[in-house]
């Protein structure tokens, strides 16, 4: 089967720090990918990569099988294949813009009615435990929270094939923290999209993923099934970010 995002000797450079340093990796299609590392990792550039933000300085980037480009068109493309979830979510919203607004984008690039596209996010926003009167706020004017489970209701909303999830649980209330992993992965299921999950954060990818990587200075260390990965880790620096990482809560 065609991988998801298949990325073969990734290179980007900042100055004299190499961000991916020769990165490839396979996310298979369908279930949850984990990618950790340390901050500085390289996580965060592997993600703008693979949606079009960053170019390589050497290396390809499959998408679905496709090398697609990084101009308008290659763009648009992409986004009606995979989706991001940035790390911070209000700031990637348009602060000027109510959140209704921001959702009726996503109708007019898929030429749907802005009925079945307000339907659709009323459903999303159920599902997600938001009260559909987010639509009338600014980004600003909601919590961590919300404004995390907005920009997930506003990445489904595309039918993507793919979402790509960056810190997913950052700045959240560890309480919170499970939760959201348990209704992204429930989302994941019920609409049959691979999810890509970032995380300095171990017991985040370990929680959620079925495969991952681990990375450190732009370089993948490891990777495989994640169980096996985290039970018996094969490098120092895998065991290291295993033994330093706190847990995650779950409520049941
Ligand atoms: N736009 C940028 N300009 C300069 N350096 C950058 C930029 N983006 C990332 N870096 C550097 O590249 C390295 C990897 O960063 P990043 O991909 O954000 O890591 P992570 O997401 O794992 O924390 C870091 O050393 C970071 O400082
Ligand atoms: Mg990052």
């Amino acid at each position: 089967m065609t991988a998801a995002i298949s990325v073969d000797n990734a290179f980007v450079r900042f100055g004299d720090t190499a961000a991916l340093n020769g990165v490839s990796l396979e996310v298979p299609q369908g279930g949850c990918f984990g990618i950790v590392g340390e901050s500085g990792s390289g996580k965060t550039t592997l993600m703008r990569a693979v949606l079009g933000l960053q170019k390589l300085e050497k290396g390809e980037i499959r998408i679905a099988g496709r090398v697609l480009g990084t101009d308008r068109g290659g763009l648009k493309q992409r986004a009606s294949i995979i989706q991001p979830i940035f790390q911070d979510p209000a700031a990637s919203l348009s602060p000027r813009c109510r959140i209704g607004m921001l959702m009726d984008e996503v109708g007019t690039v898929l030429g749907e009615a802005r009925e079945e596209t307000r339907g659709r996010l009323n459903g999303l926003l159920r599902r997600l435990g938001i009260d559909p009167g987010v639509v009338d706020k600014y980004p600003h004017e909601v919590s961590g929270g919300q404004a995390r489970r907005v920009a997930i209701a506003r990445a489904l909303l595309m039918r993507p094939s793919i979402i790509v999830a960056d810190e997913p649980t950052a700045g959240l209330d560890v309480s919170v923290q499970g939760d959201l992993l348990n209704l992204l992965q429930d989302l994941r299921q019920a609409e049959n999209i691979t999810l890509v999950v970032i995380s300095h954060n171990l017991a985040v990818v370990r929680l959620i993923a079925e495969d991952a990587i681990v990375m450190r200075q732009g370089v993948v260390v490891e990777g495989g099934e994640a169980g096996a990965l985290f039970s018996a880790p094969g490098e120092p620096y895998t065991q290291e970010l295993l033994a330093s990482w706190p847990h995650i809560s779950v409520r049941q």
